[in-house]
């Protein structure tokens, strides 16, 4: 094969080759800096339409990171909007389910005030006796609310630096060919994990550990080069990036994923399977193209279906990892086979992740080691925590 070792770093001499200091992953002080100057300033994914396809559908989002709770609101006039789910009386949930739907208007379960669609406080219980305080100053708090695509994403600052639109610029020309009209949610999974989010996303922005750690699952349905992964692509767009994952010259399946193929595509296929780009639409880097929306979201492009990370901190060493899957929505029996097939296709695969994400936390802990490192095809993963020291120094 044709390789050019350090492809990448050439290509972006400007990205750091630099031993990467083990505090970013361990020290208190520096998650304090990353709630503050990453996830209180930049836009948050927190969503997908399709959790409120109809007005009046809202859902519950916990954003442990920033201390709050969000209520993210499809509203009768069709908009999306977001608000603290917090009851102006006396701070109770406004919404207690995690999703549903109402029609306008959603009651206090604690003393029954009411609010609207558009967060405005519509009855104040035994008015009368609350002399002074008025509706219009107490709906709900806003949260600054926008849709991109299926994507619904919430900015926490008080004035955001910059539009959804200008933030996502550098990857929406791209990442907005692809078609995601016509998919269903199809499957989720939540993981909460011990350890630090980058090391989590680290493990998601290279594949180059799959046939090492991932010799027994995913290994086989991607190009292995003697023992090596090179990616088919990575690209570093601003802050965010892709990677592009090449098909194996042949693939084939386990039976199972085998007979799972016959009934529709699912995960390890698709990863597998060559793609004929069409001069039209979207066009893949390799049978899998693997897009990181700095900070934390993920959107998994494959030929026919797609999937989302949203890696959400909880603590210097605890993260949420949400993997939701969206695909063609099912029409027979076959087909529910093949999507469950793809569905616990991809469990193995993230348990061997896991495992690895919390071992690499635990001695990262020790003080064994002041620096880790990445190497050439791990550039994206680098790119992260660059990202992340950009802004924790107040330059991005
Ligand atoms: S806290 Fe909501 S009505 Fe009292
Ligand atoms: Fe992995």
């Amino acid at each position: 094969m044709t390789f050019e070792p350090r492809r990448f770093m050439n290509r972006y001499p400007e990205e750091s080759r630099d031993p990467v200091p083990v505090e970013r992953y361990t020290s208190p002080e520096y998650f304090e800096l990353e709630r503050e100057r990453v996830f209180r300033r930049k836009w948050l994914n927190v969503g997908n339409v399709l959790q409120a396809p109809k007005p009046g559908d809202y859902f519950v989002v916990d954003l442990q990171v920033l201390d709050t709770s969000l209520l993210v609101i499809h509203g009768m006039d069709g908009q999306f909007r977001a608000f603290h789910n917090m009851c102006s009386h006396r701070g109770a949930p406004v919404a207690w389910d995690k999703q549903g739907s109402c029609r306008n208007y959603l009651a206090c379960r604690f003393h029954g005030w009411v609010y609207d669609t558009t967060g405005k406080l519509v009855h104040i219980s035994d008015a009368e006796n609350f002399p002074g305080v008025k509706a219009e100053d107490n709906g709900l708090t806003s949260v600054n609310c926008e849709v991109w695509e299926s994507f619904i994403f919430v900015n926490l600052a008080d004035q955001p630096e910059e539009s959804l639109a200008e933030f996502l610029a550098p990857v929406t020309d791209e990442i907005g060919r692809f078609d995601f009209s016509g998919y269903t949610p199809a499957f989720s999974y939540r993981i909460d994990e011990a350890v630090n989010w980058k090391t989590l996303q680290e493990a998601q922005l290279e594949g180059w550990h799959l046939p090492f750690l991932h010799e027994k699952t995913l290994a086989r349905a991607v190009k292995v080069e003697g023992s090596q992964y090179r990616h088919a692509a990575i690209e570093l767009h601003g802050l965010h990036g892709v990677l592009g994952s090449p098909p194996p010259d042949s693939f084939t399946p386990p039976p199972t994923a085998e007979l799972a193929s016959r009934f529709g595509t699912g995960t390890v296929q698709a990863f597998g399977s060559k793609v004929e780009n069409a001069d039209e639409g979207y066009r893949f880097r390799g049978s899998f193209d693997f897009w990181h929306i700095f900070p934390n979201l993920f959107i998994g492009l494959l030929n026919g279906l797609y999937f989302t990370f949203n890696i959400w901190p909880v603590a210097v060493d605890r993260s949420i990892w949400e993997i939701k899957g969206y695909y063609p929505p099912v029409r027979t029996a076959g087909e529910l086979f093949a999507r469950e097939y793809s569905k616990v296709g991809l469990r193995d695969p993230m348990m061997e992740d896991c495992f690895t994400h919390e071992l690499v936390c635990a001695q990262l802990k020790s003080g064994a080691k002041q620096h880790i490192h990445f190497q050439d095809e791990e550039i994206l993963a680098r790119h992260l925590g660059s990202g992340v020291d950009l802004c924790v120094r107040g330059l991005a």
